[in-house]
């Protein structure tokens, strides 16, 4: 059984996936860190693996970037693959005053600008939020790994390029990053009674007009992905 947007068959995607934006991110940290790892998809070249760490199994799939492209892979992975666990890991833009490039932010809730939660019809505002199960390991890890990190509200936004320019709004109600797809991915987790965390890299600060070098961002991608694993296998 696949499905359009997915070649895999039912059993080859592990029960925990980490997703980055970037399909070849996703084979970077499969060939980097996993054991045997198995590409089970081509489609679109939104590249997915799975192979073992530490001896569990953890998968490695691409997301793509906004919350209709991580919301169609992950409903998939949650409803027809029987994935209990996500960790996105990704980039995001600083909007703190203290929070500088290169540190690594956990997103507990995800404010955002898009309708994705108008398909819920809820009579009210949704707040997405991550599964504390997550949560906790991947504070955990970062503790144990000694990686600094912030905890807090996140915004995911349907613009990369903003005709408003509101970030100094959201900045005023503690809103410590901007990202493209945590809200949808902890919406899709909620909806399909599973777990979410999205943990991410700060790679430019746009209120201070400030961005990493690609080199800067290999190096502190990996303290993410480190955290993120080994949160994995302690779920
Ligand atoms: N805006 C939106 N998404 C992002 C940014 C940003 O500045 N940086 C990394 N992802």
């Amino acid at each position: 059984m696949s499905t359009p947007h997915n070649n895999a068959e039912y059993g080859q995607i592990a029960k925990t996936v980490l997703m980055p934006g970037d399909p070849l991110r996703a084979k970077f940290i499969a060939e980097t860190y996993l054991e045997n790892p198995v590409c089970y998809n081509e489609v679109r070249g939104m590249l997915g693996f799975t192979g073992t760490y530490k001896g569990k199994e953890i998968s490695v799939q691409g997301s793509g970037m906004g919350m209709p492209s991580i919301g169609i892979y992950s409903h998939e992975l949650y409803n027809v693959y029987g994935v209990e666990n996500i960790f996105r890991i990704g980039t995001a833009g600083s909007i703190a005053d203290n929070i500088n490039l290169r540190e690594i932010i956990i997103g507990q809730s995800a404010s955002t600008n898009s309708n994705y939660a108008s398909q819920y019809r809820l009579p009210g505002t949704y707040a997405p939020t991550a599964s504390y199960k997550l949560l906790k390991a991947a504070v955990d890890a970062a503790d144990k790994l000694g990686s600094a990190y912030h905890v807090g509200n996140i915004l995911s936004s349907d613009t990369f390029y903003d005709d408003a320019s509101s970030l100094a709004d959201w900045q005023k109600m503690g809103v410590l990053a901007i990202e493209m797809e945590a809200a949808a991915l902890y919406m899709n987790a909620a909806r399909a009674g599973k777990n979410a965390l999205c943990i991410l890299t700060v790679s430019d600060c746009p209120l201070k007009n400030l961005s990493t070098t690609a080199q800067e961002r290999q190096t502190s991608f990996r303290d993410m992905m480190e955290i993120a694993l080994e949160a994995a296998i302690n779920i």
